[in-house]
């Protein structure tokens, strides 16, 4: 069903409010003032395919967003509205629908199963690109998760509510993922990144110990993980523990448990696509600690020498990049400034992230710009971003 759309030029807060308005205005009297919340994009520094291994991680929210505008209603259904494509839905939370109302739908089931949450008509809009490895689905659930709090008058544990999102995509959507997209999404802090043990589900918030930029460069080669090899990393990885487990006589849960000696000593038992899955994880987890140490203290080369490492290690050993990202690297790389770069996400596409100077971060912007279409490929963007805060509420005027 499609309804109307709003000024694509202005900023996803504006364009939600905007969308809420011709979507749902109706009589509305335009001084009811709608409930606004947004939730960021991510990129993660160090710490691939990690999550869903117990292992650690290190994200930061980019300062692009989704927004979400939202009404009560009297009874409970919720309608949504999407402003970037014109189509408005009303959505049966039993019900299991495609695309990005499967999102809507799939928060909105999981929050009632905890919350008392009342009907809602919704709009969102974004600037989060999608299928870009930026996490544009976390940034959907934490936004219309807040939404739907907001709308209820009722508030969530930041980690809880991370955990219903992350809950939301895997039985709403059918990825496997782990939890460091809603992690991200939900408790990052501006100007900090955030250390995370996806096996305790603590985490820290490391602040930057000096002037540094993020670059994103989008390949603008589209991934979907629910079709991609996502899911057969996740099962390859379950199979490398199996495997280790009884070749060691251990009870080994996860990769977590796994350290490069262990891996080492039983090598022989393990076949060479388990051997070098688990490789790769056991020796990120390693990156993680060091850069996360290098980061506080400032060492942004030792942080960058991880990233590149970690994108070596997923390109060889978990085999989940692509030619245009190993093309972005490479750039990045080439250029005066760039501490290090790595691919982000689930890989087989979307984008990679570089750690800059901050002191030249609009000179890397503009020589990476300059040559991406040729070097990476004609659907290719680069854009600089800022460590942004989790998902919130904002005041709507
Ligand atoms: C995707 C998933 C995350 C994580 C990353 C890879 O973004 O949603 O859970 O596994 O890939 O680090």
């Amino acid at each position: 069903m499609t309804g109307p759309s709003s000024d694509p030029e202005s900023d996803p807060q504006s364009r939600a409010i905007a969308g809420l308005r011709a979507a749902f205005g109706g009589d509305r009297p335009r001084t009811s003032e709608p409930v606004l919340a947004v939730a960021p994009g991510r990129v993660n520094l160090v710490g691939g395919h990690t999550d869903y291994n117990d292992g650690l991680c290190l994200p930061l929210a980019v300062d692009r967003h989704v927004a979400v505008a939202a009404w009560p209603r009297d009874d409970d259904v919720i309608r949504a509205h999407a402003t970037d494509f014109g189509e408005t839905a009303t959505l049966d939370p039993d019900d299991s629908p495609d695309g990005w109302t499967a999102y809507v739908a799939a928060v909105a089931r999981v929050l009632r199963e905890d919350v008392s949450l009342p009907g809602a008509d919704l709009a969102i809009a974004s600037d989060v690109p999608s299928g870009a490895g930026l996490s544009s689905s976390a940034a959907l659930e934490l936004a219309v998760g807040q939404s739907l709090l907001g709308v209820a008058d009722a508030t969530m544990d930041p980690t809880d509510l991370a955990l219903a999102c992350w809950r939301a995509e895997r039985d709403g959507v059918g990825v496997e993922c782990g939890i460091l997209d809603q992690f991200a999404a939900g408790l990052c802090e501006s100007d900090a990144a955030l250390f995370l043990d996806c096996r305790s589900r603590e985490f820290e918030h490391v602040a930057f110990g000096g002037d540094v930029g993020i670059l994103v460069v989008d390949t603008g080669v589209s991934h979907e993980l629910a079709d991609s090899g996502y899911n057969d990393r996740v099962r390859e990885c379950r199979e490398a523990v199996a495997a280790l487990a009884a070749a060691s006589g251990s009870n080994l849960t996860s990769l977590r448990d796994v350290d490069t000696n262990l891996l080492e000593r039983h090598a022989d038992a393990l076949e060479d696509v388990h051997y070098r899955r688990a490789r790769h994880v056991v020796s990120e987890n390693e990156r993680v600690e060091t850069a996360r140490k290098a980061l506080t203290a400032g060492d942004f080369d030792t942080v960058g020498d991880a990233m590149y490492e970690s994108h070596e290690s997923l390109r060889d050993d978990y085999e989940v990049s692509c030619t245009e990202l190993d093309a972005a690297v490479e750039l990045a790389s080439e250029t005066a400034g760039v501490y290090g770069a790595r691919m982000t996400g689930g890989g087989f596409g979307g984008s990679a992230v570089a750690l800059v100077d901050g002191s030249a971060l609009d000179r890397v912007e503009r020589e990476i710009r300059a040559s991406v279409s040729s070097r990476v490929g004609e659907a290719a963007d680069v854009f600089a971003c800022r460590p942004s805060g989790g998902a919130r509420l904002v005041m709507s005027d």
